[in-house]
């Protein structure tokens, strides 16, 4: 009997792209986990209410605080677990109440913390990054959500966050909203493809307008969010800006939407990318794979058959 060995992600891959599940689903943790592939888990208020919402539906009863330990137990890597307050002190606390009840079953958890927590455009509420700094500077580790710019991973960096979460499904959402584009929620969004139909609309525009007009049409013309056209072209903003300094921040790509997204954030050497149990699978699969496993399996010849009876 060939003896299976024991997976240690955390410790092993740590130099590697890791591979963290973004979820809360108890069930989607363990069955990943069990491929020996995921370093880590991300969870936030709305991935513990579809959580909530399945154990309810299955009848099943279990406390929040046994449910999140077991989460904590499941995985040898970095468990996220989110604050729900909006004013520093409280953030503090609660990041506080989180760590001392969880970080003894398995020592691996890491508090997430909206970089910023204002709620409208007219709420001036900075408070977020001074939890990110506090709590760092108190060693409780933190992971900067909810960012959708360079500029705010850049404060997360600052103030000392342990990783940065680049949200790059939502980026391309709201680049793609703003501009009126249909799309899935697996599509992929290509900010090559954006900045070639800003440049096309560009000459098609260019006549008998003055050089102020010019100036003014090109620049009402900028379709990206300032500069950033997609969500990956977000995170490797942020990892040319936490190269060029050394910052030791980890960047984890998040709202990650499908495959393509993965392959290309790992060809920029992303540190990790929290994935979608579906987006995981789909990592997995091709039809040509299907297809050989067809022909493999019809191709079995009895003599060879017999060497494993
Ligand atoms: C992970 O850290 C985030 O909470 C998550 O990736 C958000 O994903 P969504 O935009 O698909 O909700």
């Amino acid at each position: 009997m060939i003896k299976m060995p024991i997976y240690t992600p955390f410790i092993a891959k740590w130099d590697k792209m890791k591979i963290f599940i973004d979820t809360a689903d108890l069930d989607e943790i363990k069955e990943a986990h069990s491929w020996g592939i995921v370093d880590g888990v991300t969870t936030n208020p709305s991935l513990i209410k579809k959580a909530v919402d399945k154990l309810k539906d299955s009848g099943k009863s279990i406390t929040m605080e046994d449910y999140i330990s077991e989460i904590c137990l499941a995985v040898n890597g970095p468990v996220s677990l989110e604050v729900k307050g909006i004013k520093a002190d409280e953030i503090i606390k609660e990041a506080e109440i989180l760590y001392e009840k969880f970080n003894p079953v398995n020592t691996n958890v890491v508090i997430k913390v909206p970089i910023n927590t204002a709620m409208s455009e007219n709420d001036e509420n900075f408070e977020g990054i001074k939890a990110i700094k506090w709590l760092e500077g108190g060693g409780i580790p933190t992971n900067a959500t909810l960012v959708m710019t360079p500029g705010q991973a850049l404060m997360a960096a600052k103030a000392g966050a342990r990783y940065v979460s680049p949200f790059l499904g939502r980026v391309d959402d709201y680049i793609r909203l703003n501009i009126g584009i249909e799309f899935g929620k697996g599509d992929y969004h290509s900010a090559s493809t954006m900045k070639r139909i800003e440049a096309a609309e560009g000459t098609k525009l260019i006549g008998s307008e003055s050089p102020a007009d010019m100036y003014r049409i090109l620049r009402d013309l900028e379709i990206g969010d300032e500069g950033i056209y997609s969500g990956v072209q977000l995170a490797e903003s942020i990892i040319k800006i936490y190269r060029a300094y050394g910052f030791k921040t980890e960047i984890i790509a998040a709202s990650i939407r499908n495959a393509r997204q993965v392959r290309e954030v790992a060809e920029l050497g992303v540190d990790i990318a929290t994935i979608p149990f579906n987006v995981i699978k789909e990592m997995m699969v091709h039809h040509k794979t299907m297809e050989g496993m067809r022909k493999f399996t019809a191709d079995v010849v009895p003599e060879y058959r017999a060497l494993f009876e």
